[in-house]
């Protein structure tokens, strides 16, 4: 027997034949369903259902009053977590099959043994059981999926939190992400992946939670050590992303969005195709933004100074030039600017 005791599950046997319905009453009873119960035809049988929770009915077709079709519907109807077996005579096989078209879980012809019976009450019960355990995984991976969705609310919030540290760097992410679209729509990427890029880019930064206020503050130049605490938030935001399932792909963004075509970059000096195109996108729209934005050592370069800076990156071999060149002719195009000049960015 499947799933805890028999004797707390509830049978219904249905028959207006006195003798069949009782023989099968006593030998349910005797086989480990104390609390089988029986009704004499569809409506006696509804009553029963109305007041007890049962698990199988076990009906005769031809009834006074209510027959087994009839009954079958109602209970697919009102009671859908009940299973339906039907009884027929050895004429009522069109009623067997029609019954099996409706949704019955088997049937049975008249004379039956009683151990075929058995057979169909242990397979009903082992099908909800596996039913109840397959609702039970989708509820629970329906939980993580909304804890994982919470977590990335929290991880949005702490890389806002983290741009408004330093007023230099308020809304920084929310730009480079507008910047990262306007890239990613233009090089004709598909709406999934502008999405996931624009979520990398909103989080980029996130690892800079972990470098020490003094160090972001700082008026002026950084020491070299100083420095080496600042590099290190690539892979600070990588380690803590990848902790949450629906972030992981944008994982090689956040550790990947410092790296330079040349390898010259950090944390891992990756150089050309092994950065994947989702990080260069985010490192070039990053380096916008920080150039045109105010900084605590020097003012922002105008739009001209900062596409010739950004030439000037390319012909060095740091930034990826086909990418820069779609970045340039955003700003050619007044869209890049437009990001900066809106209101909600
Ligand atoms: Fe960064
Ligand atoms: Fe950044």
């Amino acid at each position: 027997m499947v799933d805890g005791s028999p004797g707390n599950r509830t049978l219904l046997v249905v028959d207006d034949e006195d003798a069949v319905r009782r023989s099968l009453i006593a030998f349910l009873h005797q086989s480990g369903f104390p609390s089988a119960r029986e009704a004499r035809n569809g409506s006696e049988a509804l009553d029963v259902l109305s007041r007890e929770r049962v698990f199988l009915v076990i009906t005769d077709i031809s009834m006074p009053v209510m027959g087994g079709l009839e009954l079958l519907a109602r209970i697919r109807r009102e009671y859908p977590e009940t299973d339906v077996a039907v009884v027929t005579g050895h004429l009522e096989l069109d009623f067997a099959i029609q019954a099996i078209k409706n949704g019955a879980f088997d049937y049975f012809k008249k004379p039956f043994r009683f151990e075929e019976v058995i057979g169909t009450v242990n397979r009903v019960i082992e099908k909800q059981h596996l039913q109840r355990r397959s609702l039970e995984l989708e509820l629970l991976k329906e939980r993580r999926r909304a804890e994982d969705r919470h977590l990335k609310d929290f991880v949005l919030a702490l890389a806002k939190i983290t741009d408004m540290k330093n007023p230099y760097t308020r809304k920084h992410s929310d730009r480079t992400s507008e910047i990262s679209r306007l890239m990613a729509e233009r090089i004709g990427l598909g709406a999934d992946d502008v999405e996931r890029i624009c979520l990398g880019a909103r989080v980029h930064d996130i690892g800079k939670i972990a470098v020490p206020d003094h160090v972001l503050d700082k008026q002026g130049r950084l020491t070299e050590a100083e420095f080496d605490l600042v590099k290190e938030h690539p892979a600070r935001g990588a380690d803590l992303c990848q902790r949450v399932s629906c972030l992981m792909p944008v994982v090689p963004m956040i550790r990947w969005h410092h790296e330079n075509l040349d390898g010259s970059g950090y944390p891992d000096g990756l150089k050309g195709d092994a950065i994947p195109v989702d990080a260069r996108i985010v490192r070039i729209a990053d380096y916008w933004d920080a150039i045109t934005s105010q900084r605590s050592y020097r003012k922002p370069m105008t739009t001209d100074g900062a596409a010739r800076q950004i030439e000037y990156e390319c012909e060095w071999g740091r930034l990826d030039p086909d990418l820069a060149r779609v970045l340039l002719d955003c700003v050619g195009a007044g869209l890049v600017q437009r990001v900066r000049a809106s209101a909600t960015v």
